[in-house]
């Protein structure tokens, strides 16, 4: 049987993790020049594993190898080689190099599936310059919208631009939604501490979470910081201080509540950001989570009403409170999650189901294709983080997991057959 080589996959790994912003491990931000260094890097693994090399319309690199059965439906392994600022060497990543393991180790085995066989890089799957994440995959779910391509960034460059100048083409979106994949697999690191606490050496993913980002911006008014006095000042920072200090008691409150919900704020700009000025303003972003949808919209309003209600308080107004992205919470398609436990307990490795608390561009495929994910251990439970690490033997029994599990689903037609 096609066995799996741990040198070849961490040599890769590690070599991908040098493009990187000099300077500022490990940071590979899409639409970055380092992000393109990584995509030429992937392209040319691909074509040396013989797989056929193409972008599509909405910017995600695919490594096709066709199989020997004719009209059945496309296994596709993928992940993002994308990362947040400051990230980590695995997030994304291993997903993306696990997929050119699976090929690299059926190629040595002298095997061809029957299924046709495609590795994908997902473009911009982190928040990004535009706003929008997971821009690839919802591409690929037909799920990337005129008002998301026209979003801008900083400098005005719309989403549209962004995409066209990583070789995508905006115009035929339509084109890039795919009918003929017949099992999505996506193995990612947890990034959070629950396998290696219950040493668990794989996660087979039950649920994604959905999430919404919400734009929230306090305007109050610029002033002097030393003639200014205290009740006469408009100060846009006391409420967004206040604002954050409220949302996360409501969150703790919340915990004892069935639907699992968290709120994060990790992004927020100051303005004019001087020191002997009143900031003028603040804008922040809401990082919502939730399994259950109801929850996401509920959530949705009880923060708008605390960032009035902090508002008024404070003297200043809510000059913005926006949906600026949103994914639904997802379920993984049980008989995918089913041959990837029978391929653990065939390893005889240790695996539990868990939800993750973590977006995925599983999420988005899963609107169009049967899709499934497993989850490999992070030590201390860091990501998004320099620190972030996964040893690679643990590695190595994540991809032997998913490589068996392609060649259960390979071996059967139900699945394995793209539905009309
Ligand atoms: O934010 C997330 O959950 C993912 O890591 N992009
Ligand atoms: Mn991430
Ligand atoms: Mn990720």
């Amino acid at each position: 049987m096609p066995v799996i080589n741990e040198s070849r996959f961490w040599g890769w790994l590690m070599q991908l993790a040098d493009l990187t912003e000099p300077g500022r491990p490990w940071t590979r931000r899409s639409f970055s020049t380092q992000h393109a260094e990584g995509r030429q890097w992937l392209a040319t693994h691909m074509r040396a594993l013989g797989l056929t090399v193409s972008t599509d319309a909405c910017g995600n690199l695919i490594g096709r190898q066709e199989g020997t059965a004719p009209g059945a439906g496309t296994i596709m392994i993928g992940s993002h080689s994308d990362t947040v600022a400051g990230g980590g060497r695995f997030d994304g990543i291993a997903g993306v190099i696990a997929g050119l393991e699976v090929v690299a180790a059926l190629n040595d085995f002298g095997t061809r599936l029957r299924c046709p066989l495609e590795i994908v890089d997902f473009l911009a799957e982190e928040p990004n310059e535009f706003g929008i994440s997971c821009v690839g995959s919802r591409g690929m779910a037909g799920a990337l919208d005129a008002d998301m391509l026209a979003r801008t960034n900083a400098v005005g460059v719309s989403l549209r631009e962004g995409l066209r100048a990583v070789g995508a083409d905006p115009d035929l979106l339509g084109v890039a939604v795919r009918h003929d994949i017949g099992a999505f697999f996506e193995l990612h690191i947890e990034q959070g501490p629950v396998l290696e606490t219950a040493t668990r050496e794989v996660g087979i993913v039950t649920h994604i979470v959905g999430i919404r980002r919400l734009a929230v911006t306090f305007k109050g008014q610029a002033a002097h910081a030393g003639t200014t006095p205290l009740d006469l000042r408009q100060d846009a920072l006391v409420a967004a201080a206040r604002f954050l200090i409220d949302l996360r008691q409501q969150i703790e409150d919340a915990r004892r509540q069935s639907a699992f919900v968290i709120a994060t704020v990790g992004e927020m700009y100051v303005l004019p950001n001087a020191p002997n000025v009143i900031p003028g303003e603040a804008r922040l972003t809401v990082d919502l989570r939730s399994d259950v949808p109801a929850a996401l919209d509920a959530w949705t309003e009880q923060i708008r009403e605390l960032a009035e209600r902090t508002s008024a308080g404070v003297g200043v107004h809510l000059s913005d409170y926006r949906v600026l992205s949103a994914s639904l919470p997802t379920a993984c398609t049980p008989a995918l999650a089913s041959a990837l436990r029978q391929s653990a307990d065939a390893h005889g490795f240790t695996h539990q189901d868990i939800v993750s608390g973590a977006g995925h561009d599983a999420a988005f495929v899963a609107r169009v294709a049967p899709a499934a994910m497993l989850f490999v251990p992070s030590r201390g439970g860091l990501s998004h983080c320099a620190e972030e690490w996964t040893e690679p033997q643990a590695l190595a029994k994540g991809i032997a997991t998913l490589l068996g599990a392609v060649q259960r689903v390979d071996a059967t037609d139900e699945v394995a057959y793209a539905k009309p």
